[in-house]
């Protein structure tokens, strides 16, 4: 006979209070609020429910609660370490809530965010982060209209109706650009990821806004589109760079650290040296920036400072209900000065 104990698929609570001899109020008590149960009767509850196998029916208590156990998190590209690093920070503070994160890949696409808070809405999540898709606007609102909280992160709330939490990207670009001019550089390249994405909107303005103070034309700036915040971008775009016989610029700031990974690797791989040929400024400052073959020059983001406050105002909005003061919170971001960047010759 198999020691196996086999575990029927619905043991009811009520078959538990039956077995410790207790209510079904105080086996409820003991799944929900152990800490007001004597030690003594939540042990033999919790003796009875590993004996029968009791497993919670979440469905049946959501039904009764409302909403579920879960808030849900919604990212433009979850392979980027920028928001993995934020989910973290997240996870961390719904844990301390009891809470799980369901975690979304819009990939920058319209039509999948859009799927994904209709799921999150019929999981009656306890509320929604998000860092929206260009034209978001309309449909967060709705879904805030339905009763489901919704705290912007990584993006600057329009009004002050809506929490959210961001950097100022601005003052990133203008650091950033200003860290090249000081160093001497004449000839600076930006690698712009698509402009519909606000931050590197904002990004592109700070790069300009430095050039200005430093008395220098917008046209100086030497503009690489690409169409995604990756390191295939980077890579194609390094690729152009060294194809540039005259003109080749000394100095690129790229949009995020994945792009700025691409361009180091295809630098190194045409043999120009970095920082001696040109220096490379990144963003956001993940892990891989400081691990990078040559050290990455970056602006660094608090990422996961940025998902704890934008969970903590998401379950403040969620608990306080009506009472909530909706926030628009701002933190500045910081130079990390590394070897990717030098005085020009
Ligand atoms: O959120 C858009 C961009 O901002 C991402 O690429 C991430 O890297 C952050 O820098």
């Amino acid at each position: 006979m198999s020691s196996q104990k086999r575990v029927r698929v619905s043991v009811s609570i009520r078959e538990v209070a039956a077995h410790a001899g207790v209510s079904v109020a105080t086996v409820s008590n003991v799944l929900n609020r152990p800490d007001i149960v004597a030690r003594p009767t939540r042990d033999r509850v919790s003796a009875s429910i590993a004996e029968l196998g009791f497993v919670r029916n979440e469905s049946a208590r959501q039904l009764r609660a409302g909403r579920s156990r879960t808030i849900g998190l919604v990212v433009l590209d979850v392979a980027n370490p920028f928001f993995t690093d934020l989910a973290r920070g997240v996870e961390d503070e719904a844990n301390k809530a009891g809470l799980a994160v369901i975690l979304c890949n819009s990939d920058d696409q319209e039509r999948k965010e859009k799927r994904y808070l209709e799921l999150l809405e019929e999981h009656r999540v306890q509320g929604v982060l998000i860092t929206p898709v260009v034209g978001a606007s309309s449909r967060l609102a709705r879904l805030q209209r339905r009763g489901t909280p919704v705290v912007l992160v990584d993006s600057r709330s329009p009004s002050r109706g809506q929490c959210s939490v961001a950097v100022d990207d601005v003052l990133g670009g203008d650091l950033a650009v200003s860290h090249l001019l000081e160093a001497g550089h004449q000839h600076i390249a930006f690698i712009a990821g698509p402009r519909t994405i606000r931050q590197v909107a904002d990004r592109f303005e700070g790069a300009l806004r430095a050039l200005e103070r430093a008395g220098r034309r917008h046209e100086d700036l030497h503009v690489i589109d690409v169409g995604a915040l990756n390191v295939a971008s980077g890579q194609k775009a390094g690729a152009d760079i060294a194809a540039m016989t005259a003109g080749r610029p000394t100095a690129v700031f790229c949009t995020n650290d994945l792009i700025a990974l691409g361009v180091l690797q295809e630098m190194t791989r045409h043999k120009i040296r970095v920082p001696e040929d040109i220096s490379i400024v990144g963003y956001d400052d993940i892990d891989f920036a400081a691990a990078a073959a040559v050290p990455l020059t970056s602006v660094r983001q608090p990422r996961q400072q940025l998902g704890r406050t934008a969970a903590r105002m998401l379950l403040e909005e969620s608990a306080g209900g009506e009472a909530h003061q909706h926030q628009q919170v701002i933190f500045e971001p910081e130079l990390i000065v590394r070897q990717s960047t030098a005085a020009t010759r």
